[in-house]
């Protein structure tokens, strides 16, 4: 496994692998690597000759009170997981690397300006920025993104088809702990309670699911889960939505295929998640 910490490096090792007529997967990440990333990273290897990880916190997605300083890292583990799953190359920049007098920018319409948009102003202008500029260096086959995230998913399919990046752009399912939480960096940020806690979102989504059918009012079900989430006092809902599954827009009525995403503070720290629904017929 070879480790890239400059733009130029990385792409001497792509010109090699292009060369050879290896197809490549590339997997994003910011880094403290969990089973999350882990299921991405074994994805990618199963269906490319050669697979790249990015470790990189990218600064333009952290809003000015966000926690951009405090995020967790641990290079020296992550690269031994890359390693252990047989990951080729690690790309793992600095910020000054990828934005020293950077001035362009990839913005994204009505898609970004709802739900996670909405609540963290510029946030998928800086995902998609540096994704933009990833699929530029790494020049990938296929790109592998989690569900957990499915607005950025559902963004980053769109932005590259609309941008013809020609990359495929392939979602992950979530993978949880055991009592359901969605495994997640930020965890670390939980206390014992908290962490006791925020199982809660879990327990709202497996309600949902159980009640969720076509032609019910948006409403009832947004409210029945917010019923499960008010019953834990450590945790405070910022929304359940429920939105067209390809434009994130909210619908009034379960019609078609629906997305279920909700946000909720435990404690000081965000956690989100989501499920899916297609009715039959
Ligand atoms: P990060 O939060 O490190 O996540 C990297 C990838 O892992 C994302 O595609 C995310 O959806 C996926 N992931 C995280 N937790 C997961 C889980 N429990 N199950 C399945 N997949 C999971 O998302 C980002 O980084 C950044 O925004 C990035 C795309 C790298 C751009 O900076």
């Amino acid at each position: 496994m070879e480790i890239a910490r400059t733009v130029e490096e990385a792409r001497r090792i792509v010109r090699g692998w292009k060369k050879d007529g290896l197809d490549i997967g590339l997997v994003p990440t910011m880094g403290y690597l969990h089973e999350g990333h882990g299921s991405l990273i074994a994805a990618a290897r199963k269906e490319n000759a050669r697979v790249a990880v990015s470790i990189f916190v990218n600064p333009t997605q952290f809003g000015p009170n966000e926690d951009l300083a405090r995020y967790p890292r641990d290079f020296e583990r992550d690269r031994a997981l890359c390693e252990n799953m047989g990951a080729d190359l690690i790309f793992h920049p600095e910020p000054e690397e990828m934005y020293q007098g950077a001035q362009a920018f990839v913005d994204i319409g009505l898609l970004a300006d709802t739900l996670d948009g909405a609540a963290r102003p510029g946030h998928f202008r800086g995902v998609c920025t540096v994704v933009s500029k990833l699929f530029n260096i790494v020049q990938p086959d296929r790109a592998y993104f989690g569900e957990k995230d499915a607005q950025q998913l559902a963004i980053i399919k769109k932005m590259a088809f609309d941008l013809n990046f020609g990359v495929q752009v392939i979602g992950c399912p979530i993978v949880r702990e055991s009592d359901g939480l969605a495994k997640s960096s930020r965890n670390t940020y939980l206390n014992a309670a908290e962490r006791a806690a925020a199982p809660v979102l879990y327990r709202a989504i497996q309600h949902g699911k159980s009640i969720i059918k076509k032609g019910m009012p948006a409403q009832m079900l947004i409210s029945e889960m917010e019923k499960v989430l008010a019953a834990e006092p450590l945790a405070k809902t910022e929304y359940v939505a429920v939105v067209d599954a390809m434009t994130m827009q909210p619908v009034d009525t379960i019609e078609g295929a629906v997305l279920v995403p909700l946000a909720v503070r435990v404690g000081s720290t965000r956690l989100i998640d989501n499920f899916s629904f297609a009715p039959q017929g």
